[in-house]
């Protein structure tokens, strides 16, 4: 496994784990020594589990030696970072051309080399090309796997996925990839065998249709505040049809995380250099920056315009709950936004801090919900962590100098919100609201 960062890691561990030996390199040296000693540095559940119990039973390994990890292996993956290029847009593929080439130099006897990061069509054929311009005499095949990790379920998914997708060109690679997944296939989870490119499109394709039914539902909740509906149970309404379905239409305060605004805007990019623009991810790329923003406009309403000496207290602010990642999550753009206005910020989050301390200056940071709303204005929760979904919301707000509360997740109900003597609330797309300029609709007794 090259490359021991978020996929690489839950897929090494969960390989090992399907009983076949596994070898994790990665350049970072001080990644590998604490990967050594069982550490591992990102929050993902079960993952510190799975992986002790395979480093005990000597089928895991961690090493800095590409050559000694690659030597006698019959499928090398490469699951290193693609980030989105400063400027244009594109995936950066260095870190992948770099590896094959690596790779290349390191391989011993035949290897299926097989693609798990997120890469444009075309770039596996590109691996190929590099993989035997570095190695003439190298005996190999190319395979995309594009993976569907989610976070903070991402070991549930590996072990019981939807699918998996394998691009796949050569039947000798094919049967190694039969042997990598057999466990799966054994339990019937369903297979789809495929050419590199479709392989590849396959992953942007579904990102960006799941992108697009977030985008859509928050588009829809903004207008249910205008016309008197509850988006929650339009959202019921349309995904009890099964051609809907009722998954990704959770209204919030948008999109975030290391997939849906990475591989949106690199399909968008892809589309423009192939002259087949692709209108609907665009939109939905833009109205997710929108939706954001809205957000910003929800808080500063229920402080009557303006948050200038307020304190408002945020519960959350990972792009989703389970995770320690921050990236591109709603907070980014709202509590920046809330200090750049004059507020004092009180962030509670359970795993955000490691991250967001360095993302959020200017904030306080506090463990416990009850104390950070003491004596504030403003109660906002951006991130639907459990432990806040059963908050006793009258001692918070008796507690709070205005009991005023956003509830950007819904987790709470304005009927909640009125019996706990908040005296204003605001959720996404369930307010009625009487005049356009006035985003909250009062909860006075
Ligand atoms: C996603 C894909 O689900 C996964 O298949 C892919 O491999 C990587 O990207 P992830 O980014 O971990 O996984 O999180 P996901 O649970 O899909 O949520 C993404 C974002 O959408 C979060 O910010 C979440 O809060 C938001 N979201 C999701 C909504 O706002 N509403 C929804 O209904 C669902």
């Amino acid at each position: 496994m090259v490359g021991a960062g978020y996929v690489g890691l839950v897929s090494g561990v969960c390989f090992s784990d399907f009983g076949h030996r596994v070898v994790c390199f990665d350049k970072a040296s001080e990644k590998i020594a604490m990967l050594e000693h069982g550490e591992v540095l990102i929050y993902e559940p079960g993952l510190n589990a799975v992986l002790a119990r395979n480093v005990e039973a000597g089928r895991l390994t961690f090493t800095t030696d590409l050559t000694a990890a690659v030597d006698g292996a019959d499928a090398v993956f490469i699951a290193v970072g693609t980030p989105t290029r400063r400027g244009d847009g594109h995936a950066d593929l260095s870190y992948v051309m770099a590896a094959a080439a690596d790779i290349a130099r390191a391989l011993t006897s035949y290897a299926v080399v097989v693609t798990k990061s997120t890469v444009p069509v075309g770039t596996n054929r590109k691996v190929a090309e590099v993989i035997r311009a570095t190695r003439p005499d190298a005996a190999f095949d190319v395979v995309s796997n594009p993976e569907f990790l989610r976070e903070g379920a991402a070991i549930d998914d590996f072990m019981k996925p939807d699918r998996v997708v394998v691009g796949v060109e050569s039947d000798r690679a094919k049967g190694v990839m039969g042997d990598v997944y057999r466990p799966l296939f054994l339990r019937d989870f369903p297979i789809v065998y495929t050419d590199l490119e479709s392989a590849e499109m396959i992953k942007y394709a579904a990102n960006a249709f799941l992108a697009t039914k977030i985008s859509f539902i928050n588009e829809i909740a903004a207008l249910c505040e205008r016309v008197g509906a509850d988006v929650k149970s339009v959202a019921k309404g349309m995904g009890l049809d099964g051609r809907i379905g009722n998954k990704f239409l959770h209204a919030g305060p948008g999109y975030g995380g290391s997939c849906f605004p990475k591989d949106t805007s690199a399909l968008a990019r892809i589309g423009q250099e192939h002259g087949v623009p692709q209108r609907i991810t665009e939109t939905v790329i833009a109205v997710n920056d929108l939706t954001k923003r809205r957000m910003i406009d929800k808080v500063l309403d229920l402080c009557d315009g303006s948050v200038n000496g307020k304190t408002i207290a945020v519960l959350g602010v990972t792009f989703k709950p389970e995770t320690d990642d921050m990236r591109d999550a709603p907070s980014l753009t709202v509590i920046p936004a809330l200090v750049g206005g004059g507020a004092r910020v009180r962030v509670v989050d359970p795993h955000g801090a490691r991250e967001g301390a360095a993302l959020l200056p200017g904030v306080d940071w506090l463990d416990d919900p009850y104390a950070a709303t003491e004596g504030a204005d403003c109660l906002l929760i951006l991130t639907e962590w459990n432990q806040f979904r059963a908050l006793d919301l009258k001692r918070l707000a008796s507690s709070m100098t205005h009991a005023r509360l956003a509830d950007l997740r819904n987790i709470y109900d304005r009927a909640d919100a009125l019996a706990a003597r908040f005296i204003a609330y605001d959720g996404v797309g369930r307010t009625p609201q009487a005049r356009p300029t006035d985003a909250t609709q009062r909860v006075a007794e």
